[in-house]
């Protein structure tokens, strides 16, 4: 529910409507100046269902419609911190949880595996012996076209590029560079190159 401090805003034909709810979306705020950006009309709303956004402060989430579906995502804004969601997403469940500062943008045309998870941030710190801190929360960016298989882990760091097929259960946490790639495994490395794929 939208409250001063906190903004739902759904952007379409109508123009941008400030709103206190979205139907498909169950959206909390536990802080205050958060701004949620739905790119959606009323019947690509209903493409959406089940879909819990939590915030603390100064988030922002950005959905763009989908040609699909999306069901049962589950996404945690902590202070700062942003999602975006590119269009013609298709997922039937993953979860986000985005903290200090940090980003999850993920691009247009991607299918996301049931069960995946997205993390910017390992929660607890980890430091050398001399107390420099070794594992700082970093952004997470997928490309166009990029499946993700079921149960993927996607760690802070990863870049995915374009058309990029992620196997099952598999573990992400750095910077790919190859398009068109298969990546598998844990940690995930290329296995094919020049791969396309198509829904
Ligand atoms: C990624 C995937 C599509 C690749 O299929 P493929 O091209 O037929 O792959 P192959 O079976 O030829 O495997 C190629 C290599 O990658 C390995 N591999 C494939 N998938 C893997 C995975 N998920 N984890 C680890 N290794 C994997 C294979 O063992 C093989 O390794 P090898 O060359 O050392 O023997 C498929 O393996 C997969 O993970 N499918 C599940 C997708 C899914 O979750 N769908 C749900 C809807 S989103």
């Amino acid at each position: 529910m939208a409250d001063s401090d906190n903004s739902i805003y759904l952007i379409n034909n109508n123009g941008k409507t400030k709103v206190d709810n979205v139907e498909g979306f169950n959206i909390k705020f536990s802080g205050v100046h958060n701004v949620v950006e739905i790119y959606c009309s009323d019947e690509e709303l209903r493409k959406f269902q089940n879909c819990n956004i939590r915030f603390r402060d100064n988030g922002l989430t950005v959905i763009k419609p989908t040609c699909y579906s999306v069901s049962n995502m589950d996404i945690d804004i902590e202070s700062d911190s942003k999602f975006i969601l590119g269009k013609n997403t298709f997922s039937y469940g993953f979860t986000v949880a985005c903290k200090r500062n940090t980003s999850c943008i993920i691009g247009d045309g991607s299918f996301i595996g049931t069960a995946s998870k997205f993390r910017t941030s390992d929660a607890h710190k980890l430091y050398d012996k001399n107390g420099v801190w070794l594992n700082p929360p970093a952004d997470i960016v997928i490309g166009n076209h990029v499946w993700i298989g079921q149960e993927c882990l996607i760690l802070k760091k990863t870049v995915v590029p374009d058309n990029c097929v992620i196997g099952a259960r598999s573990l992400l946490n750095k910077e790919y560079k190859t398009k068109n790639a298969l990546l598998v495994g844990s940690p995930a490395v290329i296995k094919k190159r020049n791969i396309s794929w198509e829904p």
